[in-house]
């Protein structure tokens, strides 16, 4: 027996020996590239003129050399070429690359001609990017055929033809932009026989503007329909509005100004409850002004220049308190205008101009403080009274109260016109320029080549471009966002263009040295056209168009110089192709054979073993579930060496990078600092604990390495940012709905710390810069690296050297340094405290723990006592009982007694009840939005949401035996 097994052993010996001496010798590595793709790629270099310098050399593209692609297993999965400036035509042979995920060509203003009908064979393709190129000729049919397409923006070119009906059949789509080209015919509607795009049920964002669209609307709308996005303007569409439109209750931006729509608008539209912007503008309807009384979260709408029939002003004038423009100019308006409408809190704009209104203007008393522009040209406004305190702009130019001397100051068009925001150059010397195409960086006043663009908005949710801080929102959302420089963002020439977009000329400075890379252009110019990156909510939709980058484009007048990979290296790459797939069918054989005999192998696949130390010292290999060894090699070149730009955070411990591994995947690397190592045995345990913690709100480990003295975590890649930072910058965005379920993911990771975790687990650093959000809100706990086992307390609790943050920390353990979960239930308190005043724990000297507990006052009816402390952002749900419960629950959490405390799994109970109430509460009506997401917190499941849209809940029974939330976790047996 012992024979026969050390016969067989020999030879598989050897194969592995041999392995090992080809893969060393074969130059491109173990991920050589497919020949197939590797002719592709080179068919597709051969018709661009400027392809990037790295496509030139004859490295293997899979070895990361290339800038822009990405493979996996020798296959292109991305092919990501953003705003490098290629010229030339895109081959056909890209259809070759049938393993590609991701194909982002976009702002590439010189790439032209058509558009491939071969990519409809790449039948992995999820992501597929034209945005912003000369692209000509029609959208090839064949799109149908990509079965995972999610992501679809062919806008800003030139297509010309009708929209596809195979368009209908791409049944994982989310996003379909085609806006901004010269498409013709109707939009098409599905047959008896052939598809059509009313067949989207996924999709959730139709942009279709700008085009030369025709024909009616009937049949394209219906109920299970999830569209939040609905962009037909400046079109020619006829028809009337469909009623069907009416059904679909989860629309936020309905804009269908600037085509030939006839007719009544359907009474159902009030049924439209989540609308943010009604733009109806410049058709030809008739009929009564829509009543939109019920539309509460309405801030800006526009019915100017139809032909509605002579009305008052409708009551919803002084009665929508979400407004924040109205806009209906000769909508035959008559009678007074009621002066409630100036009271509206939120208001910035109204446009009445061409209408019939007579009687006394008031403008008086408490109006919005926000108020900007009142444009009443040509009304039959005989007198006014306006509060002095308004000095902005008021026109009443062609009233019959001009006459008025007093009035007179409001009848020119000489009003001084509001200045827009730009990006202050102030600190830097009034003296200093740039030569050619360089400009100065506002973040330290030298001179860059900026990443420059036009940002366009085509539903802001303000009119007012003169409030500093929207933009400073929004330059500090590039920044962190971005991964730049604080500060190096010039925004500039900000206005709304004829379109009626809000268009803004961005530039953004690298971090260092005075260009970008090519690959942070292909990163950055993804994360816009992927719609990665997110402006703050009231900015809406968006798109970008990129100039070409001033310094590749003068480089291309340098002549280039085109090289591809050579024959010769084809021939190479595919040799070596064919002896790694005998050679990795071989290691499959090993790993079958071998698998009876795991023990006496671990000794040479033991990773532990390179770290010089013998299986007796580290106690053992560790216990590793799923996490994987990486090299110093593969980390380093994933954040170009640990260079400032992956940097995304710093602490005690050391710094964190963010890096893209081979096959896509993002990562944040904390990498241990000399002076903060742990010993071999403690860096194991920390590994052997983090990776058997498995929890979709816990943040979790990939892997680590441990190589040249450094040890370093690889976790996956939390996208939004820390909870702090969203309260931070994205203020209204995180509405009360939001912030609950952030509360509820947080508290849900904990509970499965310390109730299903094994051994449990304590965290003793739970606060809001330790509480990460993905693109879906959902929150993930970060940072165990203060976790202390629960199995070496004795009766319950630790004793051990107080550590955490001040302003969370548990005065029970401070005191008595006996540290139990209580301590973590006590920290949670306080981000809820955090999630209600939008404040840091410790403000101006004060802690939110004293301030709620002395201002709460349970016989205020409208704030709780709480007005002062309440981030403005949720003041309006102060009201509901639903707020109460959670303050009460807070407090309870930060009770001086650990044991009044609950425990965790009680208060995501709690959290949970009160998440249900308000989806089936009195605003519950929007849960209704036909999402097929079963899942509480609204991420993952088949469901995909975009940045922008409320992630759906749904209702479901969750009822309150523990079994009902187990399926949430994910438990990994020891
Ligand atoms: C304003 O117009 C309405 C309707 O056109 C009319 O009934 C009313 O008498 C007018 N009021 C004044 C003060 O002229
Ligand atoms: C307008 O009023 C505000 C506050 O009442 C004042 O600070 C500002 O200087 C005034 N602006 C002009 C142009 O008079
Ligand atoms: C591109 O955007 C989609 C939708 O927002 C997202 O699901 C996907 O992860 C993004 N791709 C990358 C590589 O970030």
């Amino acid at each position: 027996m012992e024979e026969a097994t050390r016969r067989r052993i020999t030879p598989t010996t050897t194969l592995l020996l041999a392995l090992a001496v080809l893969a060393a010798s074969v130059p491109a590595g173990f991920c050589a590239i497919n020949p197939q793709d590797a002719s592709a790629l080179n068919a597709i270099q051969s018709q661009w003129t400027n392809a990037p310098l790295s496509w030139s050399s004859a490295s293997d593209p899979c070895d990361g050399g290339w800038d822009g692609i990405m493979c996996s297993n020798g296959r292109v999965t991305s092919l990501r070429l953003s705003s490098v400036n290629i010229q030339g035509t895109l081959s056909d042979s890209v259809g070759q690359l049938t393993q590609l995920m991701y194909l982002d060509v976009s702002f590439n203003l010189g790439l032209n001609g058509r558009m491939p009908a071969t990519i409809g064979n790449l039948a992995q393709l999820t992501t597929l990017i034209l945005a912003g190129c000369s692209f000509t000729g029609a959208i090839p049919q064949q799109l149908g055929n990509l079965q995972q397409l999610s992501f679809l923006a062919l806008n800003s070119n030139k297509f010309t033809g009708t929209i596809p009906p195979t368009l209908g059949l791409l049944s994982n789509l989310f996003w379909l932009d085609l806006a901004d080209n010269q498409l013709t015919g109707s939009i098409p509607v599905s047959t008896a026989t052939t598809p059509g795009l009313d067949q989207l049920t996924h999709t959730k964002h139709f942009h279709f503007n700008k085009n030369q669209l025709s024909g009616t609307l009937t049949g394209l709308f219906n109920s299970n329909m999830s569209l939040i996005h609905i962009l037909f303007d400046s079109n020619q569409l006829t028809g009337p509005i469909p009623e069907e439109l009416g059904g679909i209750s989860s629309l936020q931006v309905l804009r269908l100004d600037r085509n030939s729509l006839k007719g009544t608008i359907p009474p159902n539209i009030s049924n439209l409850v989540n609308l943010n912007e009604l733009n109806l503008a410049s058709n030809q309807l008739t009929g009564p002004l829509p009543d939109l009384s019920s539309m509460t979260k309405l801030n800006v709408v526009d019915l100017s220049n139809n032909s509605f029939a002579v009305s008052a002003a409708p009551n919803w004038f002084t009665t929508l308190t979400s407004l924040t423009s109205v806009s209906i100019s000769s909508g035959k308006l008559s009678g007074a205008v009621p002066k409630g409408l100036f009271r509206l809190p939120q208001l910035q704009q109204v446009v009445l101009s061409n209408n019939e209104f007579n009687g006394t203007l008031e403008v008086t008393g408490n109006i919005s403080s926000q108020l900007q522009a009142i444009n009443l040209m040509n009304n039959g406004i005989a007198a006014a009274n306006v509060t002095p305190s308004y000095n902005k702009t008021l026109v009443l130019l062609g009233n019959p109260g001009c006459v008025d001397p007093e009035l007179k100051v409001f009848c020119s068009l000489k009003q001084e016109r509001m200045i827009a925001y730009n990006t202050s150059l102030a600190k830097c010397s009034s003296t200093a320029s740039c030569s050619s195409d360089q400009r100065l960086n506002p973040a330290n006043c030298g001179c860059a080549y900026p990443y420059a663009g036009k940002m366009v908005f085509r539903a802001p949710l303000f009119t007012d471009l003169t409030n500093s801080a929207t933009f400073q929102q929004l330059e500090a959302s590039f920044t962190t966002q971005l991964s730049l420089r604080d500060g190096s963002v010039f925004l500039s020439d900000i206005h709304f263009n004829s379109d009626n977009y809000l268009q803004i000329q961005v530039a953004l400075f690298p971090s260092s040295g005075v260009s970008f890379s090519v690959a942070d252009l292909i990163r950055i110019g993804f994360d816009l056209s992927n719609q990665t990156y997110k402006p703050p909510s009231n900015f809406g939709p968006y798109y970008f168009i990129a100039d070409p980058y001033a310094l590749l484009a003068g480089a291309s007048s340098r002549g280039s110089k085109k090289s591809h990979i050579s024959t010769g290296a084809i021939a190479g790459i595919a040799v070596a192709g064919g002896i790694l797939v005998i050679a990795l069918i071989g290691m499959v054989l090993f790993a079958l054979r071998q698998k009876r005999r795991v023990k006496e192998v671990t000794g040479r696949t033991d990773p532990f073993v390179s770290w010089g130390v013998s299986q007796k010292d580290s106690g053992g290999a560790p216990q590793l579930k799923g996490a994987r060894l990486f090299s110093l090699n593969e980390l380093k070149n994933c954040t170009n060496n640990f260079s400032d730009t992956h940097e995304i955070g710093s602490g005690g411990y050391g710094k964190v990078y963010k890096g893209t591994l081979v096959d896509g995947t993002r990562v944040a690397i904390k990498r241990a600092e000399r002076g903060s190592m742990q010993g071999v045995v403690e860096f194991k345990n920390e590994i052997e604990l983090l990776s058997r913690v498995h929890h979709r709100n816990l943040v979790s480990l990939i892997g680590f390495c441990y190589e040249q003295g450094e040890q370093m975590l690889v976790y996956e890649y939390v996208s939004s940012g820390t909870l702090r930072e969203n309260l931070l910058v994205r203020g209204t965005y995180l509405d009360w709905k939001k912030r609950l379920r952030i509360a509820l993911g947080s508290a849900r990771g904990l509970a499965y710390l310390h109730e299903l975790a094994d051994p449990p687990i304590i965290h003793r650093d739970v606060k809001s810069t330790n509480i990460l959000l993905d693109d879906h809100l959902k929150a993930k706990v970060a940072d165990f690296g203060l976790s202390k086992l629960v199995a070496d307390t004795q009766k319950g609790h630790v004793s051990t050297q107080v550590k955490g943050t001040l302003g969370y920390l548990d005065p029970e353990y401070y005191m008595t340094q006996q540290l139990s979960e209580k301590s973590d239930v006590y920290s949670f308190g306080v981000v809820m405290l955090e999630l209600v005043s939008g404040r840091q724990p410790i403000e101006s000297g004060k802690y939110i723990v004293r301030e709620v507990k002395l201002a709460i006052d349970p016989n205020d009816r409208d704030h709780y006592g709480l007005r002062g402390l309440l981030d403005p952002a949720i003041r309006d749900n102060a009201r509901t009982a639903g707020f109460r419960r959670f303050v009460q629950l807070a407090m309870l959490c930060v009770d001086e007694s650990a044991a009044a405390r609950p425990a965790m799994g009680e208060v995501v109970k709690d959290i949970e009840a009160m998440l249900q109430n308000e989806v089936s509460g009195p605003d519950g009506a929007t849960s209704s939005a036909g999402s097929s997401a079963n899942d509480f917190d609204g991420a993952g499941g088949g469901a995909r949401s975009h940045p922008y849209s409320d992630v759906e809940i749904t209702r479901g029974s969750y009822g309150d035996n523990a079994s009902d939330y187990m399926p949430y976790f994910e438990v990994k047996p020891k």
